[in-house]
């Protein structure tokens, strides 16, 4: 399918790794012209090189942490008339719910809710005077069902959803879309992350932690980042112009709802 997205621009937060990097790859193989970034100069590097080598898109690079408000105006000078914006971040560590501080609080706040918030503000309004725009927010499962361990992050995530799901509608008449695709266990560094947690925890080697993981999962298996890539380039298509204000789980199966 043409996703007929060829030419425009999209800035991918967070995408020298995992899901952002495979949103970007997806996003690049459409045609669209990149803003990419993450906090390691390095690796950012790495990955659009790799990502100008394979799909020869223009690509900006933007060092940094999104948190700090000056990397977000250097990604938004980059890219001032984005046409595509993907909302990512890195998701607050797995803390037992007594030891959640205020100050944890706050970070997951600002982190994977004020920080999307403060990207769509800036970039929202030229896309409705364009008369064309997809903002993809990446959350969590755990919007949806609890995870225990990731409160900080579903409580933010949360937040996130439930104050797009407004604006969504607002702009909607001008073809500018707001979605949410709320992954489950993708095979990135920060599931690695968690599943060397979890073995760590019940004296398990890694292996045996990551074989009862995928037998939880009705697919029975991790997700791949590049489904993950392609659904987000599917939102951000010219097709989905009618898709607004939902909530896209991708778990293989993992949700145990008919709803
Ligand atoms: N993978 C899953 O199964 C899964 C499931 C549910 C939710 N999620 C959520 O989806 C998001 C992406 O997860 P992932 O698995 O792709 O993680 P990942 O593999 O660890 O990649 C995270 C990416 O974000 C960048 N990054 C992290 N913090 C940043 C910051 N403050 N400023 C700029 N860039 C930052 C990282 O680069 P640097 O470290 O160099 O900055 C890296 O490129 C996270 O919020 C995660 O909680 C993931």
């Amino acid at each position: 399918m043409d996703l007929g997205i060829a030419g425009r621009k999209a800035i991918v937060c967070a995408s020298s790794k995992g899901l952002g990097r495979a949103c970007a790859r997806a996003l690049a193989e459409a045609g669209c012209a990149l803003v990419l970034n993450g906090r390691d100069k390095e690796v950012l590097s790495r990955t659009a090189t790799e990502l100008r080598q394979a799909t020869g898109v223009e690509i900006h690079e933007v060092p940094g942490d999104l948190d700090n408000p000056a990397t977000r105006t250097e990604l938004i000078a980059a890219c001032p008339d984005a046409d595509i914006l993907v909302n990512n971040n890195g998701g607050p560590p797995h803390q037992a719910f007594g030891e959640i501080t205020r100050e944890t609080v706050l970070k997951g706040i600002e982190s994977n809710m004020l920080t999307p918030i403060a990207l769509v503000q800036a970039l929202a309004p030229g896309m409705v005077e364009r008369k064309f725009g997809r903002i993809i927010n990446i959350t969590s499962s755990s919007v949806r069902a609890p995870i225990a361990g990731l409160d900080v992050s579903s409580g933010a995530r949360a937040g996130l959803t439930a104050f797009l799901a407004s604006a969504a509608r607002l702009f909607a008449r001008d073809n500018v879309t707001i979605n949410s695709i709320q992954p489950g266990s993708f095979d990135t560094d920060r599931a690695i992350a968690g599943l060397s947690r979890a073995a760590a925890q019940r004296g398990v080697s890694v292996d045996a932690a990551r074989t009862d993981a995928k037998a939880r999962i009705p697919a029975g298996r991790f997700g791949d980042p590049a489904e993950f890539g392609a659904l987000c380039a599917f939102l951000a298509s010219a097709h989905a112009g009618f898709i607004t204000g939902q909530n896209i789980l991708i778990d293989g199966g993992g949700f145990p709802g008919a709803f």
